[in-house]
């Protein structure tokens, strides 16, 4: 498949098939996240695959610390969003809404519990970047993270990136030994997803090309 089209295509999967992982296939899909360019080709992203018992571990951890802390999945800015934002996050909760519902849950205690449990995914990655650089690399570690993105989905796996639980981050580092300099970015649940699951086969809405372009001529 184009690329174009796996673009299109992908959407972040909060169902899993218990089915495994080929840990080559893991390999290729960091290999090609890895592959993306970065200012004077530094690389600052650093994975770390949790999969197993280990990512059980894991998951216990972090179910129990959000049952103590409840860190909410709102959008994490300090002052309410301009309006347009807004809206768009507005209308993904909306249009999820129904579906954990009718799965039996409120759409809140859906993501905040599932981001903690990696939605049954049978691997998790840990994105981290070493604390000696400054925010504005994390431009690279989005663009390494969206080549991974699409990379799975090019090998028929699906992603979620799940930035709730990087509140957890002292407590990801302990459970997985990662060295006190290195930030948590992001988690991203990695599997094949259960098509059969309505949640899966959300398609979020993009907003038109004219809300995002200014051009000059
Ligand atoms: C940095 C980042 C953090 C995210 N954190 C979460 C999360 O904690 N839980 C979750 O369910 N989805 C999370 N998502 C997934 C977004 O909700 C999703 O990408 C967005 O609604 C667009 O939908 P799509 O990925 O299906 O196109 C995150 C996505 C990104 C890029």
């Amino acid at each position: 498949m184009d690329i174009e089209s796996l673009m299109k295509r992908r959407r972040s999967a909060r169902v899993y098939l218990p089915a495994p992982v080929k840990r080559a296939d893991i390999e290729e899909i960091i290999s090609c996240a890895g592959a993306a360019p970065s200012a004077i080709n530094v690389q600052p992203w650093e994975y770390v695959v949790v999969y197993g018992d280990e990512k059980e571990r894991l998951a216990r951890r972090l179910l129990k610390v959000q049952s103590e802390r409840r860190v909410n999945c709102g959008p994490g800015t300090a002052t309410p969003l301009p309006d347009r934002y807004a809206r768009r996050s507005r209308e993904a909760s909306v249009a999820m809404k129904p579906v954990t519902e009718n799965m039996g849950l409120p759409m809140n205690q859906f993501v905040e519990e599932g981001s903690c449990v990696f939605y049954g995914a049978p691997v998790a990655i840990i994105v981290t970047i070493d604390q000696v650089f400054p925010k504005l690399r994390y431009l690279d570690i989005g663009l390494s993270v969206s080549y991974l993105l699409l990379a799975a989905e090019a090998k028929g796996l699906s992603t979620c990136p799940i930035g709730l639980v990087t509140a957890y981050g002292d407590e990801i580092r302990e459970v997985l030994s990662i060295p006190d300099g290195k930030e948590v970015l992001l988690v991203i649940a990695l599997g094949y997803a259960d098509e059969r699951a309505p949640i899966n086969s959300l398609k979020t809405h993009r907003t038109e090309l004219s809300e995002i372009l200014t051009w000059y001529e």
